[in-house]
């Protein structure tokens, strides 16, 4: 790999002319950066908490290989294609007069309600910091953590002012246009939170309960498995792959002409997995032994981690230090989400970065509001039987995003063809990946939509 890097830096492809990734390690690390975030550490032991534990694993697992997968592979090459922020690409690449772009406009509303409601789950993160710092939550019993982390999210003020903390340092830090530098930190702290989670593994392997954590999180009972299980692990796929909104188109934009993408996206969806299963493994052997509730929902990993750490020396400071990098891991993928919206309003109303990012924290203050007032002051304002919060989760998870997955996999099987998705897959040839990319384009033109859309009526009941 280290040869291809030399002679690829020396020739200045349009990717690298955009500014693109100088290293082919670093399109991969900066891709798992949008990748893993608080999909991995909070919402994969919810939702399998939530959906019954091995069952919904096991279809996670399946919807990310066979469904998610093709879809990143089609929406990075259409991003290198295009070079572009999502409209302009799909506008490009699309015959004239084919309202494909439409799916750029749907990716930015997309983004807006996942950052409503992924800033907010930021916030605990950060606030998580302070509370580990002050070691009031260092403790195995549930009744404790489950005091402090309502007191949290009851607490109107708290919930806004840490929200609108988290809103003002994204926006810091796009305004100062040092996103190039924080993704850098993150790719260096990166491999210590994966140690870190190793490590919490490693102690709630160690407790009472471990067997049966295990059993629920490896053992399927495939009673479980209903149609809307089947919908929600769909959605938790696309969710914490980035696809089916742009950010990977985006972040495709950047890729370099010699990078391989099949080998790419392989990685990453490998290692995205992983550290999901090492949070699994991490959270539900003490969920079983000190007594939580496996369907504790949004509130499972605040309060069962503290008491992972409160059986270790110097799980304090321990604590402090998993907060601080699921902060970081948390920033990384919600610079990801932000660039959708900032790089159409930049690059497409002709607005200056500091203006399309001011309109965009604005908005998202709005709107994300709406979500921290969620547990408080909105609690009883529902939706379809859905405060704000849950919502915009649900209805971002699994609905725009797999809609926008139909799009990606018809545009790319049935407009862009098989010609230059195989190019795009082998580098014209260069790479030996043509089996792949004919296989990939079957999935994409027959299987992909038609059973994405399957899923989606059959889990919302439409049928
Ligand atoms: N994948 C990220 C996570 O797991 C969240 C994320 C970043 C995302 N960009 C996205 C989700 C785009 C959907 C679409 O935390």
């Amino acid at each position: 790999m280290a040869k291809n890097d030399t002679t690829a830096a020396t020739r200045l492809t349009p990717a690298l002319a955009r500014a693109g990734f100088t290293s082919s390690f670093g399109v991969l690390a900066a891709t798992l950066g949008s990748a893993v975030g608080l999909g991995n550490i909070w919402k994969f032991p919810y939702l399998t908490g939530a959906n019954g534990g091995a069952g919904f694993l096991l279809v996670y697992v399946l919807a990310t290989v066979l469904v998610a997968l093709p879809v990143m592979m089609a929406e990075i090459s259409l991003g290198r294609a295009g070079k572009a922020n999502p409209i302009t690409t799909l506008q490009t690449l699309a015959p004239k007069g084919q309202p494909w772009w439409l799916m750029g406009v749907a990716g930015m509303l997309a983004a807006f309600l996942i950052l409503s409601f992924y800033s907010e789950v930021v916030a605990w993160v950060f606030a998580y910091v302070v509370k580990a710092a002050s070691g009031a939550i260092l403790s195995s019993d549930p009744q404790v953590t489950e005091a402090a982390f309502g007191a949290l999210i009851s607490d109107p003020l708290q919930s806004l002012l840490w929200q609108w903390g988290v809103l003002a340092f994204i926006g810091g830090i796009l305004l100062l246009g040092v996103t190039k530098g924080i993704e850098a930190i993150t790719k260096k702290l990166m491999p210590i939170l994966l140690l870190l989670l190793v490590l919490l593994c490693a102690v709630s392997l160690s407790l009472d309960k471990a067997v049966q954590g295990l059993a629920f999180l490896f053992q399927p009972d495939f009673s479980k498995i209903t149609a809307s299980v089947v919908l929600t692990a769909m959605g938790l796929a696309f969710f914490k792959l980035s696809i089916g909104m742009g950010t990977m188109m985006t972040y495709g934009s950047y890729f370099r002409d010699d990078q391989n993408i099949p080998l790419t996206t392989v990685r990453v969806m490998a290692a995205d997995v992983c550290i999901s299963m090492l949070a699994g493994i991490a959270i539900f052997p003490a969920v079983f032994t000190f007594g939580f509730a496996p369907t504790a929902g949004p509130a499972l990993v605040f309060i069962t981690i503290p008491a992972v750490f409160s059986q270790i020396p110097m799980g304090q400071a321990l604590m402090v230090v998993f907060f601080v990098l699921a902060s970081i891991a948390a920033t990384g993928a919600m610079l990801s989400l932000m660039e959708v919206p900032v790089a159409i309003l930049h690059e497409r109303m002709g607005w200056s970065r500091p203006k399309a990012t001011l309109l965009t924290m604005g908005l998202l203050v709005l709107l994300g509001s709406t979500s921290a007032l969620s547990n408080s002051t909105l609690a009883d304002f529902k939706l379809a039987g859905m405060t704000p919060f849950d919502l915009f989760d649900f209805v971002s998870s699994n609905i725009l995003l797999p809609v926008g997955g139909i799009f990606i996999a018809l545009f790319v099987g049935w407009v862009w063809g098989f010609e230059k998705f195989s190019r795009s897959l082998t580098n014209h040839g260069q790479l030996h990946n043509h089996r792949v990319a004919r296989a990939v384009f079957f999935l994409l033109r027959y299987v992909s939509p038609a059973l994405i859309l399957m899923v989606m009526l059959k889990g919302l009941k439409v049928f």
